[in-house]
């Protein structure tokens, strides 16, 4: 119990202080579990190693212009190589929990048929590291990185094709490496491979790059993903020796009511529906359907979906994985939709990239949508990426001090926190990410990292948001 102050016995030390500050809290629940993120592409390097071939990101990037700082993906962070020592940094920091991702084009480096044990073998020695320090796998199965031969073979998201050859991937993942990975994630993010990837109007930012002639086509990508997802889990589910746990992860489009008014919330809610892709993915995948009022307004625009697809996509799931980096105000609005979505202003506060307005309260809504809009109450959820890009420069003494990037977790944390407090079942975050690594079309200029990836050197070096992590860890709240 705390002690009570009294003139001949001040609290003054810092235990006692300590004490008092933990006991506004922000105390997450004792199973609440704190990782960090990454994924294969992004970190590994190593693209002509171990048997790996070209994904369409290989291909993609050596066009000129695509990268926008001209960087190669070829040896990121040389992770492939240095595994070991970024283990022993998820050691230092304290975390339990590391979300990864597999490379297709390593295990089946044509896409379909022949498994590359080599390859396998890279993620063997991985898990037996993660394992040493007692650190949880959580595997992403596609995190972009689609295999170039499918691509050449059939338009890879653009056939239907590409469900069940992924569907044969998990087969051959879960069967060698079930013993070791029990938490599976399906893919990252469709939207991003998918409408990011294939464009009608402009040259898409993401790879493969393809420009398509309609947008039904670019629907039908993210329908065949769905079928990806879904078959997927059967296959995980029939491969797993053990019992295992199943999510898919997906980036929200976060509608935030600009006041918590009864009115605003409800249009935050209608909104939820069409904003971003949340209508043609979340809610197929979580719910069955599409959103009836985005089938609306897509018209002749809307995926073919054959007999059964549906069912095959709506897999019942152990958890969901929500990407959270910003969001968007709604407000209640005398139109017929009910609703409008807010443009910031100017002056409102970003992180070091216009796409990452500072709005905390985005993963509340986040959380709380999921739940409630979608009607999912029954399941568990985790923030399966969450972090900023922030100008990180190192100081004279070689540190980095990124104080903007603290700012920026607490608060969202403190959103997190929030949700959990109401009941939402959010069990889990992980932070993206552990060092800074290749950000897509944006190469190296955007750091994501609490660890500093030096290039040059492949030096790593623990920001100060690093630090900070590490004590939120250590107490098990926001401090
Ligand atoms: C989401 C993606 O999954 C990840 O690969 C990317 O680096 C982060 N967002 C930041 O943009």
């Amino acid at each position: 119990p705390p002690r009570i102050a009294s003139a001949d016995s001040p609290i003054s030390d810092l235990e006692e202080q300590t004490f008092r500050g933990s006991l506004n809290s922000y105390k997450f629940p004792k199973d609440f579990f704190w990782g960090v993120a990454t994924s294969a592409f992004q970190i590994e390097g190593a693209v002509n190693e171990g048997g790996r071939k070209p994904s369409v990101w290989d291909t993609f990037s050596a066009i000129p212009g695509r990268i926008k700082d001209g960087s190669s993906p070829a040896v990121a962070c040389d992770h492939y190589h240095r595994y070991k020592d970024d283990i022993k940094l998820m050691a230092q920091l304290g975390v339990k929990d590391y979300r990864f991702s597999i490379a297709w084009p390593r295990i089946i480096p044509d896409g379909r048929g022949k498994v590359n044990e080599e390859g396998v073998d890279f993620y063997k020695r991985l898990l037996d590291e993660l394992n040493k320090y007692g650190i949880t796998p959580h595997a992403t199965l596609f995190h972009w990185d689609s295999p170039q031969a499918l691509e050449d073979k059939y338009g890879s998201w653009r056939s239907r094709e590409m469900a069940s050859d992924f569907a044969d991937y998990a087969t051959a993942i879960v069967t060698r490496l079930g013993d070791r990975i029990t938490h599976w994630m399906t893919l990252n993010e469709i939207s991003q491979f998918t409408h990011l990837a294939y464009g009608v109007d402009s040259q898409p930012n993401n790879a493969p790059g393809t420009r398509v002639s309609s947008k039904k086509e670019v629907w039908q990508t993210s329908h065949h993903a769905l079928l990806a997802h879904g078959l997927g889990c059967q296959a995980i589910r029939a491969a797993s020796p053990k019992p295992c746990a199943i999510a898919l992860v997906l980036d929200i489009g976060s509608t935030v009511p600009l006041t918590e008014s009864a009115a605003d919330i409800a249009a935050a809610q209608k909104a939820f529906h069409t904003y971003w892709f949340n209508g043609g993915i979340i809610f197929p995948a979580l719910t069955g359907a599409y959103s009836p009022i985005m089938l609306k307004e897509l018209g002749a625009d809307a995926p073919d979906i054959q007999d059964g697809d549906l069912k095959t996509i709506h897999q019942p799931l152990d958890d969901f994985g929500i990407n959270l980096y910003t969001g968007k105000y709604a407000r209640a609005a005398n139109n017929p939709q009910g609703y409008e979505l807010l443009d910031f202003p100017k002056s409102y506060p970003k992180m070091q990239a216009t796409w990452i307005k500072f709005i905390p309260e985005s993963l509340y809504w986040a959380i709380r949508h999921v739940s409630d809009t979608l009607g999912r109450q029954d399941l568990p959820l985790f923030v399966s990426e969450n972090g900023c890009i922030t100008q990180d420069e190192l100081n004279e003494s070689g540190e980095v001090i990124d104080s903007d990037r603290i700012l920026y977790l607490r608060q969202y944390l403190r959103a997190a926190h929030r949700a959990i407090q109401e009941k939402y079942p959010l069990k889990g975050y992980f932070l993206w990410s552990l060092m800074d690594n290749f950000e897509w079309s944006r190469g190296y200029s955007d750091r994501f990292g609490i660890v500093y990836t030096d290039y040059k050197t492949q030096k790593r070096i623990p920001k100060a948001s690093f630090n900070w992590y590490a004590e939120c860890i250590r107490q098990n709240r926001v401090v």
